[in-house]
């Protein structure tokens, strides 16, 4: 039998570099720190890393605004340092994904420069979005920023430029040959140096249409596309059904491009995966149909409540969807990007859905931290650096939390992560979830994690098969228990805040929340836990 490529059921591990570990006490994580910690992210037993970006920045958001992809910030170090940490992660046989970010570049990117410089109706501007005024001098469309405020900045010469994100961050137009080109060119430079494939950033954003028409309803659309903003189910599903700068058909001729490119690379298996936040969910499907990219993420278990018919339904259409394309579900409960999953959930239900999805068929991401139980870092106003919070006024708050730094070791913040002062504070009471402690408690929900991608391996990689299981409880349904059976393993998670006993044969494998009592078949599930019972 022929094995699966290596990503369809990898466990890979985001890294977001300015917060996982600083070599040389700036304050900062950067590349010698990550190279440096990678026999901890082997011992976790993940198959890869994905590096969010470490490229020339200045960093206004938080490195996704780019000013030379085909260089390395000093900040994080330079190639000869990327180089080794690719080197590495292969010599641990970890695999590594750049991230890509080919929506916008920086407005320090040496081609905006040159556009300002140009002018109106230069080649210089046509890589971008830049279009005269109206007539009252407002911008050409009324479209709103995804970090709040305008989408378009005005120039000296009274032109406008298109951002989807911040200011700083000019769209490029994909109409343009340039654009096309450079980014094939960028493909090729990290392949070249041995990267294994991408995270692509913004990947449904790249083609707009529409661009001089001014949206219906601006405002609800920008709320819509806020996971924090509460709106009716019907209301927010038709405003997401079309959004003139998402999910347009011409981003998929992109992606057969680079597949070509990808597959260029012959047998070293190049994979890539697509950010893209699509509606309805049948459209994420497109970007992993066979001539196109590899995975694409899937983020409904990042807003999910921690209840049952809740999560079957969306576990079980995103493995339904992805079946009409042949593909595999993609799994992540955290990223850098949204609420961490602890803080979101509980740390006893985010222990438990972790164990729950990483037996389920397809590839699971973790994002550092998520493997040491990190909640949300509590910050001050003052310390906030998205540019959301600083966009909207203060008024949304960020994504900073969750990517405060990791806590390696020792008694006082910071906790080992850096010899001088973290780019954002470690609570002391971040003590209990250094490395160096949990690496000594059994119990730990690192432990619980390094035990579960070992067993993973073991017990469940043969088939991408699951049933799913009606009544695991004495023969009688029980709306807070979920529980499927993959190969020889019955997964069963109690979702309530009592503990339950369930009837299944087998002995317990892991559980993500201390002892379970077990008399014969009976096993006792303490409340908001998660068994695998091997049968
Ligand atoms: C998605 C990235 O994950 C996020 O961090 C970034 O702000 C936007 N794309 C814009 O690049």
């Amino acid at each position: 039998m022929k094995s699966l490529p290596w990503w369809k059921e990898a466990v890979i591990y985001q890294i977001y570099p300015r917060s996982f570990f600083d070599s040389n006490g700036d304050g900062e994580g950067d590349l010698p720190g990550i190279t440096s910690k990678l026999e901890y992210v082997q011992q976790l037993g993940v198959d890869a890393i994905w590096l969010s970006p470490f490229y020339t920045s200045p960093n206004k958001d938080g490195g996704y605004d780019v000013a030379d992809p085909r260089d390395v910030d000093p900040r994080f170090g330079n190639l000869a340092d990327a180089q080794s940490l690719i080197d590495h992660a292969h010599e641990l046989h970890m695999k590594v994904l750049a991230d890509v970010v080919p929506n916008h570049f920086s407005d320090q990117h040496e081609w905006f420069q040159a556009a300002l410089g140009a002018g109106p109706g230069s080649p210089e501007r046509a890589r971008f979005h830049f279009y005269d005024a109206n007539p009252d001098g407002t911008p050409p469309n009324n479209w709103i920023s995804l970090f709040g405020g305008p989408s378009w900045t005005q120039v000296a010469d009274g032109q406008y430029y298109l951002h989807l994100f911040d200011s700083s961050q000019p769209d490029l137009n994909w109409d343009n040959d340039d654009v096309n080109k450079d980014f094939e060119e960028t493909l090729r430079f990290w392949l070249d140096r041995g990267v294994d494939g991408f995270r692509i950033d913004v990947a449904h954003g790249l083609v707009k249409e529409d661009i001089l028409k001014n949206h219906h309803d601006p405002q609800g659309l920008s709320n819509a596309l806020r996971l924090d903003y509460p709106m009716d189910h019907e209301t927010r599903n038709a405003l997401l059904l079309s959004v003139p700068y998402f999910d347009r058909q011409g981003v998929h001729e992109i992606y057969r491009r680079w597949r070509k490119l990808f597959d260029s690379y012959g047998d070293r298996e190049i994979m890539a995966v697509a950010e893209a936040w699509v509606h309805p969910p049948i459209n994420a499907t497109k970007y992993v149909r066979p001539d196109e990219l590899h995975q694409v993420f899937n983020f409904d278990l990042l807003t999910a409540p921690f209840e049952a018919a809740h999560l079957y339904e969306v576990i079980n259409r995103s493995i339904e969807l992805n079946a009409t394309v042949n593909a595999l579900p993609t799994w992540a409960l955290s990223n850098h990007d949204s609420p961490r999953v602890a803080s979101r959930i509980g740390d006893e239900e985010s222990r438990a859905l972790a164990l729950f999805v990483f037996a389920l068929p397809g590839s699971s991401y973790i994002f550092a931290g998520q493997e040491l139980g990190l909640p949300d870092g509590e910050l001050s106003d003052s310390d906030r650096q998205d540019p959301s919070f600083i966009r909207s006024g203060g008024t949304v708050k960020g994504r900073d939390g969750a990517r405060v730094p990791l806590p390696w070791s020792g008694d006082s913040t910071p906790f080992g992560f850096t010899s001088g002062k973290p780019w954002l504070p470690i609570a002391q009471s971040w003590q209990r979830f250094t490395v160096e402690n949990q690496d000594k408690d059994p119990s730990s929900i690192l432990n619980l994690f390094r035990q579960a991608l070992t067993l993973r391996r073991q017990y469940l990689l043969a088939s991408q098969k699951i049933s799913w299981v009606q009544s695991p409880i004495h023969g009688n349904h029980d709306d807070s228990l979920l529980a499927f059976m993959r190969e020889s393993v019955t997964v069963v998670m109690n979702l309530s805040s009592h503990s339950k006993e369930v009837d299944v044969p087998g002995e317990v494998l892991l559980s993500s929340f201390g002892d379970i009592q077990v008399h014969g078949s009976k096993k006792l599930l303490p409340a908001r836990s998660c068994i695998w019972i091997s049968n």
